[in-house]
């Protein structure tokens, strides 16, 4: 059975509630395109798809899967749109400056069509990801060159939807099918996950449920749905194989994953984590994006338990303020916030935390927003992002009287910004002289070089031969350069996990 169905109403209604999507149906423009040449396989070699992703981990999945399913179809991935057939833009809708900047690279990739045709050849242009979703036949009208919508539910329709494209049709595609998507979409072959590292994405969940007032993100991406947990360990297994070391689970809201497990009932994430720590070859585990309300026992025993699930968590708080916390719709205080860190520490001594940060939400007094400063130095953060808020057309924040100046968001994003800055150089500074285990990843800038992460997602930069890449090896720190580390292997393995020292009243 597919994994939509329970869902597809209450997205249907919700996306309606933005009154920007595309509708229900899938939609087709009848509005005729100019044939042009496009190469075909065996004809004129493969052809070429550039395919640029815009916002989150998720998107960058996406991405992937797009190009997995377009391979038997005969495309080659090309870095550069500028010889591609097919150009897909995979666009992000979170915030008002995320969406116009697709609409001015649409304005590139028309310049380029435009080119492309007048050597009788035929750039195809899509765009895909939230920003689809959202804006549907809208973005026909304002950029008349994109011949595809195509919104998060639907890649797996790509090879049907560019036939009729290639038939001259403009087409829309922003439905939440019945079908499930994963079930579809082709498993990357082994030399493309090769070529992608061996640090790898899964989408183990999509959607939200909880309707943050500020948040576009249950509208375009619908609610939340669970892959199963064996379809995950296959995926998981397949890239182990090719080569994979490290695994981050993902989905917008990771730790609320209830997919079904082997024996029928839903699994928790810490369940699925304990699971994917078995499969051969993983040796290190993330995930993201967590939110504050799913911090339940099984993810902070897995915490606990499994020595290859990495020390830090990306646990988003928003705002300091209770007052705004509520606005938010947040659904938790300052105080479960804190618990929730104050859990995982007590089961990991070296946890470290990182989070995002909306400034300027609407009513936000400067004391609220003292409050997310002085939240800031009660945890002690590793790093963090940090957003002026942006209103987006059809969530409820957008209607909110007291909206906050631009100047006001602004400067408080310049000091929230400070703060951060700060914290993340003396997190960093904390590391120098220690040990840590670093999964290399790829060559450095300077010849000899190979670059890694620790397990803080720190950058670790060693003069090691190039044949390291993909191995875990024992760093000691020995210098600091804004937010480069640079280290020295060691002969042994670090082994005993050494708690990051606590800042002074951090
Ligand atoms: N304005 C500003 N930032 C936002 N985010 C989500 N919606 C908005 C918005 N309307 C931020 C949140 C979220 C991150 C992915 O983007 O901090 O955690
Ligand atoms: Fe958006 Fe809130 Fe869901 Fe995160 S938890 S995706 S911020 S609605």
């Amino acid at each position: 059975m597919g994994i939509y169905p329970r869902h597809s109403f209450l997205r249907q209604k919700r996306l309606r509630r933005t009154g920007r999507a595309g509708g229900p149906a899938q939609v087709q423009i009848h509005q005729p395109l100019q044939r042009l040449k496009v190469s075909k396989p065996g004809m004129s070699g493969a052809r070429k798809v550039h395919i640029k992703s815009f916002g989150c981990q998720m998107n960058v999945y996406d991405s992937h899967r797009m190009a997995d399913t377009l391979a038997p179809e005969g495309f080659a991935e090309t870095a550069t749109p500028e010889d591609a057939d097919l150009v897909i833009l995979n666009t992000c809708h979170i915030r008002e400056k995320a969406a116009e900047k697709v609409y001015s690279e649409l304005g590139r990739v028309r310049a380029l069509k435009q080119a492309a045709a007048r050597d009788g050849r035929r750039i195809v242009v899509a765009v895909a990801g939230c920003v689809a979703q959202a804006e549907g036949r809208e973005i026909l009208r304002r950029a008349p060159s994109v011949d595809l919508v195509v919104g998060p539910q639907s890649y797996h329709r790509l090879p049907a939807l560019l036939a009729r494209v290639e038939r001259g049709e403009a087409v829309i595609d922003t439905e939440f099918p019945v079908e499930d998507k994963f079930d579809i979409l082709k498993a990357p072959s082994r030399e493309a996950t090769r070529a992608r590292g061996v640090s790898a994405f899964v989408t183990v969940q999509e959607g939200c449920d909880k309707f943050c007032t500020f948040c576009v993100v249950p509208y375009t991406r619908g609610a939340e749905v669970s892959r199963p947990v064996a379809k995950i360990v296959a995926e998981v297994e397949h890239l182990a194989d090719a080569g994979v070391r490290e695994v981050t689970l993902i989905g917008q809201n990771v730790n609320a994953y209830h997919g079904e497990g082997p024996d029928g009932s839903p699994w928790t994430l810490g369940r699925l984590l304990e699971r994917i720590a078995d499969v051969r070859g993983i040796g290190r585990l993330r995930y993201t994006t967590s939110h504050p309300c799913d911090v339940e026992a099984s993810l902070i025993a897995a915490h606990r338990d499994l020595p290859s699930l990495m020390p830090h968590l990306h646990l988003p708080v928003q705002s300091g303020s209770d007052r705004i916390l509520v606005a938010m719709n947040r659904r938790h205080g300052r105080a479960d916030y804190l618990d929730a860190i104050a859990r995982m520490r007590g089961a990991r001594a070296d946890m470290a935390f990182s989070s995002d940060f909306i400034v300027g939400f609407p009513g936000e007094s400067e004391q609220d927003f003292r409050a997310t400063l002085s939240l800031l130095d009660e945890v002690g953060y590793a790093g963090a992002f940090s957003f002026k808020y942006s209103a987006r057309p059809g969530t409820p924040a957008a209607e909110m009287a007291d909206q906050v100046p631009e100047e006001v968001k602004s400067e408080r994003l310049q000091r929230l910004q400070a703060a951060i800055d700060r914290r993340q150089a003396a997190f960093n500074a904390r590391s120098l002289h220690r040990s840590f285990d670093i999964l290399f990843e790829k060559a450095g800038r300077r010849p000899g070089q190979i670059v890694g992460r620790s397990p803080y997602l720190q950058a670790v930069v060693v003069t090691a031969p190039s044949t390291a890449i993909g191995d875990i090896r024992s760093v000691t720190i020995t210098e600091i350069r804004t937010n480069s580390l640079f280290g020295a292997l060691n002969a042994t393995p670090v082994r005993a996990r050494e708690p990051m020292p606590a800042e002074a009243g951090g």
